[in-house]
């Protein structure tokens, strides 16, 4: 039997005394790329937020309900150490400015101040530029500020800082709406390869973008999981009503 890495159990967010999320249950397998699809405003960033311990830094946020890493609750465990296991990847493709390519890559070990020999660095920046396909672009240029890179660039080079900590899962949240086709497609790709060794999650309100790259799809409407399955299942014979408009696109 295979294990589930993540697992969602009966859980709640809320901002103050408003429901963001009501009472979601969600098993994800290891290893594969689900997509979390819904209407703008309906609590996909507050999911990612909830399952890298990032919700609770909000003021007035608050969580009720369970969610498990590898059957360990992840809100029984120190927040940095969960951050470390699930890595987190934004919108705006935001390397830290003032830092060259090489330190933004293992930023997370200095963040966590995590020492390391200048050759087991030297190997996870290059093994992590490696993965998300941009070694070949800055290898003459690793001393370099990551913010002359392209928009596409940036935002692998956040996905090879994210996966510099070797996390077990990876959280793309809407990682390329700000991306022209072309890097668009890059990032896709991208995602196809990295499943094979760390579990992706991606939010986004793209539906063709989530049938392109999921292996599973959840649809959240209104802070409640409405649907989740196969992404073909899901797709091609929705069982509630409101996926089916949503996928048809009778709103959005
Ligand atoms: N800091 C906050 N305080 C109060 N409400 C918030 C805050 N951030 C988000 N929300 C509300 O939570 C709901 C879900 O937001 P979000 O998770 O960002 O949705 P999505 O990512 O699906 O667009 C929205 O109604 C939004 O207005
Ligand atoms: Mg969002």
């Amino acid at each position: 039997m295979e294990n589930d890495i993540l697992k969602i159990e009966n859980f709640y967010a809320y901002y103050d005394t408003i429901c963001i999320l009501n009472n979601i249950n969600l098993k994800f397998k290891k290893n594969r790329a689900i997509s979390i699809l819904g209407p703008s405003g309906c609590g996909k960033t507050t999911l990612l937020r909830c399952i890298n311990r990032m919700h609770e830094l909000a003021d007035e946020a608050f969580v009720k309900g369970k969610i498990l890493l590898s059957d360990k609750d992840i809100y029984a465990t120190e927040p940095m150490l969960i951050r470390r296991r699930i890595g987190m990847v934004f919108q705006n493709p935001n390397p830290f400015p003032t830092m060259n390519i090489y330190n933004n890559v293992i930023a997370g070990y200095k963040l966590n101040s995590i020492k390391l020999k200048r050759s087991e660095s030297d190997k996870i920046v290059e093994e992590s530029l490696i993965k998300a396909d941009l070694w070949e672009q800055v290898r003459d240029n690793l001393y370099k500020r990551g913010t002359f890179l392209s928009g596409g660039q940036q935002q692998r080079l956040c996905i090879a800082r994210a996966l510099a900590m070797k996390p077990d899962i990876l959280l793309l949240d809407e990682a390329t709406a700000s991306l022209d086709p072309k890097a668009t497609s890059n990032i896709e790709k991208l995602i196809h390869q990295l499943k094979h060794s760390v579990t992706i999650i991606v939010v986004t309100h793209n539906i063709a973008q989530a049938a392109r790259v999921s292996d599973y799809t959840a649809f959240l409407y209104s802070g409640e999981l409405i649907e989740f399955g196969k992404t073909g299942d899901l797709f091609t014979t929705p069982k509630d009503k409101r996926t089916e408009e949503y996928l048809t696109g009778k709103f959005g």
